[in-house]
């Protein structure tokens, strides 16, 4: 049951558990989306994250904030993206359109091949996703637990980013941050701000992307160069996504 009890065992997470949240935990609850939210796992700059359980297995359940989240920030990103030209700047709409984008895009990620979370549903701004971990102990960001081959795991990555590229999708965030060590293998995660290859920033996105992840594996001893990746990158892609 979605009762005030969330915000009783949560009082670190303040804010998130207004009554339009509850209702649509509900609503997602009553779906069979999961059966009880469990424990806070990040607080993110516009978002919480939960571990829920679902059928006795984890699953992840992003809550976008809506009283103090940046939705004039989302909306910069957003409005470019040729998907969601119509949208107004009214943050609910905002909110609800970036949370929906963000389990489209993870869609998209999936359907290339890349390695992600598993998108299970989306209402209004709540994302519910695979969870990526062992047992209870969620996979950790690269930042906190680098690889131990540096050079095969960069390598995989470049794959994942590949794919993703291909199957017509920039990731617009990528970094230590957003690219879980699961088993020394990369996960992408955190679509939020990944946009289609045709939108007219994608390209500059992309850039921003390749950099982050040379300047993180340079410090590790991997010989990589952005320019010689972007070109990898780009020529490796279906031809309709390079116009
Ligand atoms: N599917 C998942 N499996 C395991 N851990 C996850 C998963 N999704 C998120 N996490 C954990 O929660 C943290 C925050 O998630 P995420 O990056 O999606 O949100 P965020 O950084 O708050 O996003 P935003 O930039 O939109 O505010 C991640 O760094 C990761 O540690
Ligand atoms: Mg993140």
């Amino acid at each position: 049951m979605v009762t005030l009890k969330y915000q009783e065992r949560f009082k670190t997470d303040k804010g998130v558990f207004d009554e339009f949240t509850k209702r649509t935990l509900f609503e997602l609850q009553s779906k069979g989306m999961f059966d009880e939210v469990n424990i806070p796992l990040k607080v993110g700059k516009e978002s919480n994250v939960f571990v829920a359980k679902h059928e006795g297995k984890n699953i992840i359940i992003k809550i976008y904030r809506m009283q103090n989240c940046d939705f004039l920030r989302m909306f910069g990103y957003i409005k470019q993206d040729p998907r969601y030209n119509f949208l107004k700047q009214h943050r609910r709409q905002v909110i609800m359109a970036w949370t929906q984008r963000e389990y489209k895009n993870i869609l998209r990620a999936q359907k290339s091949g890349t390695r992600v979370p598993a998108p299970l549903a989306w209402r209004n701004h709540i994302l519910v996703e695979e969870f990526i971990g062992d047992g209870d102990i969620a996979a950790p960001p690269l930042k906190d637990c680098p690889p131990q081959n540096p050079n095969k795991f960069f390598e995989d990555l470049i794959i994942q980013v590949q794919k993703m590229y291909a199957g017509g999708l920039v990731h617009g965030d990528l970094s230590s941050f957003n690219i879980l060590n699961h088993n020394e293998k990369p996960v992408i995660i955190d679509f939020s701000q990944s946009t289609l290859t045709k939108t007219p920033n994608a390209q500059e996105l992309l850039i921003r992307d390749i950099k982050n992840i040379t300047n993180y594996f340079i410090k590790l001893g991997v010989k990589c160069q952005t320019e010689e990746l972007l070109q990898k990158i780009i020529a490796s892609a279906p031809k309709k996504n390079k116009e």
